[in-house]
């Protein structure tokens, strides 16, 4: 088992990362003070693992909120389940919620826990490669509204995040690719080093070779904990983990969240956020062509969807890093480095619009 630290100051949580950790009761026990336990998990997952991490609860009173599986969703409807759950169990402020799913249940149950009786503790307990990644680590909590992503949550961190490997056996294919997007984007904004190793490993990754999995995943989290604790609520760096966000959520708002995983997305939109740096003169095509020929290589999509220029545009507006009507995007300098910036040539911006999405 690796161990790694996240420390934002007022909260300081570890991320366990190995093999056999779901049914690990002491890792659990550190970090659980009430006896009330609330599982949040959706039906695909229930099947899979409820069972196993049930086993490893002991005497506590644990309910289960079993969810609808889907990014579709991901809302306000679906979280309030959560707080029926709580509610209907007479759970209190010592009661914790366990997270156990991908970054959409993660995201709705740390949600509930920000918000039930002004915040209540919660365990993540993530099941796909991008929530062990990314989205277990760094306390974004939230849901979709219909006019965006995310737009509605809470920064709140989690207890502790303990990702058991040995749930990728079960992974989709299609899943595992759109994880491994979000770890290319750590190469892309942060560590070039990390960029060369997956160029080089990709075919062990998509084998599901356990020692590279474990690499990539010890690595991204590595890479977060380090973001996430200098700005944790997103003032200026953190932004940067946004890279090829606001185009992807464009992308997966305009399709009404059905069409593309989010991490297929948001590998798109690293595309075309690589295309404007290009545009602009911040990186040579050659960085652009290597980005876009690694998520050729993990398997991702590497056509855009012709969503129209106006639309993705309207949709872009709704982002979060959108201050006083302007679009801050995240744009590469070079591999490894990344620039979060509103003054760009509204130009460039709208050249690479028209040439990805009309
Ligand atoms: P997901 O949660 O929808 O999971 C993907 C699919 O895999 C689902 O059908 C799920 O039921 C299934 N699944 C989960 N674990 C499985 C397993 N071990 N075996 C078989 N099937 C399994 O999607 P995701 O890609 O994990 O997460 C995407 C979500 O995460 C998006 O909503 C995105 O906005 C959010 N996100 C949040 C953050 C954050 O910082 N909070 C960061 C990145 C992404
Ligand atoms: N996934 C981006 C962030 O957590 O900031």
């Amino acid at each position: 088992m690796q161990t790694l630290q996240v420390d934002v100051g007022h909260s300081r949580y570890p991320i366990s990362i190995g093999s056999g950790l779901l049914a690990h009761r002491e890792l659990l026990d550190t970090h659980i003070r009430g006896r009330d336990l609330l599982v949040v998990t959706n039906t695909t997952v229930a099947r899979l693992y409820l069972a196993k991490l049930a086993g490893g609860l002991g005497a506590r009173r644990v309910a289960e909120c079993i969810l609808p599986d889907g990014e579709q969703h991901k809302t306000l409807q679906t979280a309030g389940r959560v707080f029926d759950a709580l509610v209907a169990k007479k759970m209190n402020r010592d009661a914790t919620v366990l997270a156990l799913g991908g970054g959409v249940v993660g995201d709705i149950a740390g949600f509930a826990a920000a918000s039930y009786q002004r915040g209540i503790g919660y365990v993540q307990l993530p099941t796909t490669l991008l929530a062990q990644v990314d989205s277990s680590v760094g306390g974004k909590t939230g849901v979709n509204h219909p006019g965006g992503k995310n737009l509605i949550g809470a920064f709140y961190q989690p207890l502790c995040v303990i990702a058991d490997t040995d749930t990728l056996a079960t992974l989709p294919d299609r899943e595992l690719r759109a994880g491994l997007a979000e770890v290319i984007k750590y190469g892309c904004v942060w560590d070039p080093l990390l960029f060369d190793w997956l160029d080089r490993n990709m075919a062990k990754l998509l084998q599901r070779d356990v020692e590279a999995l474990t690499y990539a995943i010890a690595r991204s989290c590595e890479i977060k904990a380090t973001v996430v604790a200098r700005d944790e609520r997103e003032h200026n760096l953190r932004a940067i983990l946004n890279f090829g966000h606001t185009f992807g959520h464009a992308m997966e708002a305009a399709t009404d969240f059905r069409t593309y995983l989010h991490g297929e997305a948001v590998g798109l939109g690293m595309l075309v956020a690589a295309a404007l740096s290009q545009r602009l003169g911040l990186i040579d095509a050659a960085i652009k062509d290597r980005i876009r020929d690694i998520l050729g290589k993990a398997g991702l999509p590497t056509e855009a969807p012709r969503i129209g220029a106006a639309k993705a545009l309207e949709f872009m507006q709704m982002d979060k890093k959108v201050q006083a009507g302007t679009i801050r995007l995240v744009l590469l300098e070079k591999l490894g480095r990344a620039i979060v910036t509103a003054s760009y040539a509204q130009a460039a911006l709208h050249a690479t619009l028209e040439e990805y999405f009309a």
